[in-house]
């Protein structure tokens, strides 16, 4: 499968699984609920829960079964970007190509959606069922998800990402954010799948490894397309993170040192792949994210 078709075949389940997901308008705080599915169905590459389900899928499992998770891993992700564009971390007023969440309805409301996308996200997990699946099973990727973006994961790099503006750092500092900010998110979308799937233990420490090193490239890339590309493009501000005095893999190395960690980084993504039955959708995905422009 290339990295399209693997996208294609499992957006819609994704779409409608978040939907599904999404509490009743019917009630007196509705505005808030307005705001979550503004912002979790307002379009998005939906990568973090296609590879949940690609892992799944890779050690033997029925995708269906994967999909409460797959979609509390994109419910996580989206609150991480309602919150990421709020004027106190990087101020960005457009998001998936239209008015960021806080413009779209108010700080207030954002900063709640964020935090109820959260809430959901562990409350959807919760509801996987059980005829497929230990319940151990479950508890552990759980367990893997709440790391991943918390203070040691997600929330961790990005607070290293805000200390660290307008200040000088090394590449170990700079790894260290950009593996909290984004490569943690992006690693447990393989470990969960693994988890889930009941994996094997070399299966898993592929996955962990396939995932850190597309979750780096996937931020060093985000940073080079943040210096080069347009925000029509990216359906984000381009600029924003010279705009913020941003730490990046661009400004740090410049361009050709980015493309040979990116390079790097893709070639030991396709060594990981190889502990999978299907390396092949595995390794075009990895340079599907590599060489991507938007
Ligand atoms: C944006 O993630 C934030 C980063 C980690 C760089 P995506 O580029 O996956 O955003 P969507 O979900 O497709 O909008
Ligand atoms: C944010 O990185 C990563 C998270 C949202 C956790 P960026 O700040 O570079 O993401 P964009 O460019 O705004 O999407
Ligand atoms: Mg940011
Ligand atoms: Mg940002
Ligand atoms: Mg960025």
């Amino acid at each position: 499968m290339t990295a399209n078709e693997m996208l294609n075949s499992y957006a819609p389940m994704i779409e409608a699984g978040l939907k599904e997901a999404l509490p009743s308008k019917r009630c007196l705080q509705k505005n808030v609920v307005e705001a979550m599915e503004y912002a979790l169905l307002g379009g998005g590459k939906r990568i973090r829960p296609a590879l949940v389900l690609e892992f799944y899928r890779q050690c033997g499992g029925n995708i269906y079964d994967a999909l409460p998770f797959a979609c509390a891993v994109e419910m996580i992700h989206t609150y991480s970007l309602i919150h990421d564009d709020l004027p106190c971390m990087d101020n960005d007023d457009m998001r998936r190509g239209r008015p960021s969440c806080h413009i779209a309805f108010s700080e207030e409301i954002a900063l709640l959606a964020g935090d109820a996308l959260l809430s959901l996200a562990f409350e959807t997990a919760a509801k996987t069922c059980h005829d497929h699946m230990e319940p151990e099973q479950i508890l552990k990727a759980i367990e893997a998800l709440g790391r991943a973006s918390g203070a040691k994961g997600m929330v961790g790099g990005q607070v290293i990402d805000l200390q660290y503006e307008d200040k000088v750092v090394t590449l170990d500092i700079l790894q260290k954010m950009h593996e909290g900010k984004t490569a943690a998110m992006i690693r447990v979308c393989g470990e969960i799948g693994c988890l889930l799937a009941g994996g094997k233990p070399e299966q898993l420490r592929a996955a962990l490894g396939y995932c850190g090193c597309i979750g780096l490239t996937f931020q060093i890339v985000d940073d080079i397309l943040d210096a080069t590309s347009t925000s029509e493009i990216l359906g984000k501000p381009a600029g924003s993170d010279a705009v913020n005095g941003k730490n990046t893999y661009y400004t740090l190395l410049g361009p050709e040192k980015c493309q040979s960690a990116i390079r790097q980084l893709t070639e030991q993504a396709r060594q990981e792949a190889s502990a999978f039955l299907d390396s092949e959708t595995l390794c075009l995905f990895a340079e599907y994210l590599a060489e991507r422009t938007a």
